[in-house]
C-alpha cells in the first residue's frame, strides 16, 4: 500500500451502471427530420406588415402582420414549427408514433403539414363545428380529424388517444408558451420590430393580439419588455372566453361553459400558455364588433380575414381612436391571423349571422363613423 491509500495502479474496482438507450437508427432519423423543418423555414420568406389606411392628419400609422402567408395560411405554422422542434429534441416525437392535437383547427393544419414532412401520422381532436375547410386543409395534409361534440373534452381525449396508440400528444395549450424562442430568433416580435425600422414610428404603442393557447400573446410581450421598448400589449378576448375575467380577476381558475365562436381564440379555462402577467390591457370584444371589424377590413385593404383578425383589429381601432382623441402620434400593430376564405360560410355568410343572431349593423357604422370623424362611438 502506498501513501495515499492505494492498493495498486488501477485502484479499487467501482461498478458504474451505465443504461444507453442510444439507438443510431433512431438518432439518423432524428436529424433527418430536425433538418426537414429547418429546411422549410429556410425556404420561407418573412410575412408582410401591411398598412390599414388612416387619414394623414392623424399623424398615427396602423399595421397588419400578414400571418395568413405562410405556407399553411395561418400564425400558427410559426408555432407548428417550434412545437416539432420542441417535440424532436425533447425525444418525444417518434418514427411512425403519431403526433396527437387538440385544436380547433388552425393549429391542426400547420401541424399536420408538419408531420407530413418528417412522415408520421397525425391525428386532430377538434370541437364539432369547427369549420369544414380547415377540416379539408387537415385531410390534405394527410392527417385524420376526430371530433368530439364538447369543445372542453378536447384536452382529454387527445390525451387518451396518445396513450391508447402510444403516440405523442403535442399539446398546444401547455407547450406553446415556451416552444418559442421569445427573446428573439426571428419570432413574430422581433419580425415586426424589424419591419417598422424605417417607418416614422418604429417603436409601436400598441401591439393588439388576440390568444388561443396565449402563445402568440406571451412570445410579443416577453419580447418587448426583454428588449425594454415602452410598447405596451394589448390582448383582444371575444365573448365566451374566460381569459378577460380571469385575466383581471386574477383568477386561474376562470373558466366558462360555451365555446368561443370566433375559431381559433377564446378558450373556456386559462391555458397554461396564456400569461397573464406580461400583458398589459385586456378587451372584451362582441362577436358581432368582430365581424363587423374583419368585413370593414375587407373595404379597406380589399382582402378577407378570420374572425380573430376582426378581434384585434376592433381593438386596434379603439386605441387609435384613444390617440385621436388625445392629440397623439404614433403607430400600432395587430394580425391578420388567417384567411377570410376558410370562413365564408361563417363570418362572411348573411345566413350564418342571422342564424346566430348577430347583428353586426352598429358595429361597422361605428367604425365607418370613426374613419370619417375621428371619434369612437360611446
Ligand atoms: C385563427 C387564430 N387566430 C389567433 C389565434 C391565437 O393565437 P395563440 O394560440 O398564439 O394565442 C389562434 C390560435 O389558435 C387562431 O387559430
Amino acid at each position: 500500500m502506498n501513501s495515499t491509500g492505494h492498493t495498486g495502479a488501477a485502484g479499487p474496482a467501482v461498478p458504474t451502471v451505465d443504461v444507453d438507450h442510444s439507438d443510431p437508427a433512431y438518432r439518423a432519423w432524428l436529424k433527418e427530420a430536425i433538418r426537414k423543418v429547418q429546411a422549410d423555414a429556410n425556404r420561407s420568406a418573412d410575412t408582410h406588415l401591411l398598412r390599414f389606411p388612416l387619414p394623414p392628419e392623424w399623424g398615427i400609422d396602423l399595421y397588419l402582420k400578414d400571418e395568413s402567408t405562410h405556407p399553411t395560411g395561418s400564425l400558427k405554422h410559426r408555432l407548428a414549427r417550434s412545437l416539432f422542434l420542441y417535440g424532436l429534441c425533447n425525444g418525444w416525437i417518434r418514427p411512425e408514433a403519431a403526433v396527437i392535437e387538440a385544436s380547433s383547427g388552425s393549429t391542426a393544419v400547420s401541424e399536420a403539414y408538419f408531420a407530413q414532412l418528417i412522415g408520421v401520422p397525425f391525428i386532430a381532436v377538434m370541437p364539432r363545428t369547427t369549420s369544414r375547410e380547415k377540416c379539408r386543409l387537415i385531410e390534405f395534409h394527410g392527417g385524420r380529424c376526430h371530433f368530439v361534440d364538447d369543445p372542453r373534452t378536447m384536452y382529454a381525449e387527445a390525451a387518451a388517444l396518445a396513450e391508447r396508440s402510444g403516440g405523442h400528444y403535442i399539446d398546444q395549450f401547455t407547450y406553446a408558451e415556451r416552444a418559442t424562442d421569445w427573446r428573439g430568433n426571428n419570432n413574430i416580435a422581433e419580425s415586426v420590430y424589424h419591419q417598422l425600422r424605417l417607418e416614422r414610428h418604429p417603436e409601436p404603442a400598441w401591439i393588439v393580439a388576440t390568444a388561443g393557447t396565449g402563445g402568440t400573446s406571451a412570445t410579443i410581450a416577453r419580447y418587448t419588455r426583454y428588449m425594454q421598448y415602452d410598447t405596451r400589449v394589448c390582448v383582444a378576448d371575444p365573448e365566451n372566453s374566460c381569459f378577460f375575467d380571469g385575466w383581471r380577476e386574477n383568477d386561474p381558475t376562470a373558466s366558462t361553459d360555451r365555446g368561443s365562436r370566433i375559431e381559433g381564440i377564446g378558450r373556456p379555462r386559462m391555458e397554461p400558455s396564456f400569461v397573464p402577467w406580461a400583458i398589459d390591457r385586456m378587451m372584451k370584444v362582441p362577436d358581432a364588433a368582430s365581424v363587423a371589424a374583419v368585413r370593414a377590413l375587407e373595404q379597406a385593404i380589399g382582402r378577407k380575414a378570420g374572425g380573430s383578425t376582426g378581434t384585434g383589429l376592433w381593438s386596434s381601432l379603439k386605441i387609435v381612436a384613444e390617440m385621436v382623441g388625445e392629440g397623439r402620434a404614433g403607430s400600432v400593430v395587430t394580425l391578420i391571423c388567417d384567411p377570410g376564405e376558410r370562413y365564408l360560410d361563417t363570418y362572411y355568410s348573411d345566413a350564418w349571422l342571422a342564424e346566430q343572431g348577430l347583428d353586426i349593423q352598429p358595429y361597422a357604422m361605428a367604425i365607418t363613423g370613426f374613419l370619417a370623424t375621428g371619434r369612437w362611438p360611446g
